[in-house]
């Protein structure tokens, strides 16, 4: 049976969502292919959902990789190992100096990453940018097309016997004078990286609202976020919790709704994830600490979908002319499940976050052709 569930978020309250910090976006554009990402409109999409426009900001080729995460990694390791090297970060933040950095300390770091998969190759990405080894510790059941885009850029993968909280944990075993703990995620005494990670994300919002506020597409009056731990859709809150959107989504897989029922519980709580959803950048059982504000006040409602849901939206947007993968297509999938809960309309213009590209080719061959 295909399933969904509307969860309206009792501690709604915009004006409690802190703006934020944001990376200086002259970092980002110093990395070797940086650019600005398109937003797609989506007509079939749209006509399926019946509102008047579908606008996907697509980021399945951020920087030559199919996920936004790159962001989010570049930034945290950024500062991250600025902050091991014991050096402030520039006035006109760099590549070229965090490269002079690293060789003037003479240190032979390791960045270690706990992923689902996105987070984990955009840092071994980094790694390789800056000429330093990674470990990337994945759970078990990652699909073979995720670890091997892992190790595409050249890092250690290893499998973890538990889930994406085990094996979160396991990377925080690894933090020593040596080996730099990049997460994306966060919890009690680790703040500063994952914080970093959701200001790099600052700047997918900000080419939003740039691209809204030059007119090129109009004001969203829907955006949905699709949630893993959490620190996305925080950035996602901040930057239009002030803006004129009646609705802010958050959406989760079924099995995996660590944030709907945070909400529902008024504080962070702790979800098993012992299922395969296909939505695997999304299968985390722990929102993370710091986006857990933004995440509580900033969403109207949290919507959990079962993964026929992604399917459906991943075959949506590919009639589109637009490539998704599973994680990449949930925010559509939360709004198509609870389209008439939501009250969405013909004058509803809905806004969601191509998050990745088909990360796990083989499923989604078998999901289009289906
Ligand atoms: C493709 C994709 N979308 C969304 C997310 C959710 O991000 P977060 O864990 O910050 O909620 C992830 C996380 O891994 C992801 O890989």
């Amino acid at each position: 049976m295909v399933t969904s569930r509307l969860v309206r978020n009792p501690h709604v309250s915009r004006a409690a969502v802190v703006a934020g910090s944001a990376a200086d976006p002259a970092f980002h554009v110093t990395l070797p292919g940086f650019a600005a990402t398109p937003v797609r409109s989506a007509p079939t999409a749209a006509a399926r959902l019946g509102v008047g426009r579908v606008l996907v900001k697509d980021e399945s080729a951020r920087m030559d990789m199919p996920s936004f995460k790159i962001l989010g990694a570049s930034w945290a390791c950024y500062r991250g190992i600025l902050a091991v090297l014991g050096r402030e970060p520039g006035s006109e933040p760099s590549l070229a100096e965090l490269h002079d950095a690293l060789e003037a300390s003479g240190r032979d770091l390791v960045l270690v990453a706990a992923t689902d998969g996105n987070h984990g190759r955009a840092v071994a990405r980094m790694a390789r940018i800056l000429g330093l080894p990674a470990i990337v510790l994945v759970p078990v059941g990652t699909v073979a097309g995720r670890i091997e885009g892992i190790a595409s850029e050249g890092a250690e993968v290893r499998v973890v016997d538990g889930t994406y909280d085990d094996t979160i944990a396991a990377s925080a075993e690894l933090a020593d004078e040596r080996h730099v703990v990049i997460d994306d995620t966060s919890w009690e005494g680790y703040h500063d990286v994952p914080g970093w990670v959701i200001d790099g994300y600052a700047t997918m919002l900000a080419e939003v609202v740039e691209a809204i506020e030059a007119g090129e597409i109009p004001e969203p009056t829907a955006v949905a976020g699709q949630i893993g731990v959490g620190a996305l859709s925080a950035a996602i809150a901040r930057a239009f919790a002030r803006r004129p959107a009646r609705l802010l989504v958050g959406v989760e897989p079924t099995e995996a709704a660590c944030m709907a029922e945070s909400a529902l519980a008024g504080r962070p709580v702790t979800v098993p994830t012992e299922g395969r959803t296909c939505m695997a950048g999304l299968n985390c059982g722990t929102p993370s600490e710091i986006a857990f504000g933004s995440n509580l006040h900033g969403y109207d409602v949290f919507v959990t979908v079962d993964d026929a849901w992604a399917e459906e939206a991943v075959r949506l947007l590919h009639a589109d002319g637009i490539d998704a993968g599973e994680s990449g297509a949930a925010g559509l999938a939360g709004l198509l499940a609870e389209r008439v809960g939501l009250g969405l309309g013909p004058d509803d213009v809905v806004l969601v976050f191509l998050t990745e590209g088909p990360t796990d080719p083989e499923n989604f061959r078998r999901i289009i052709s289906g």
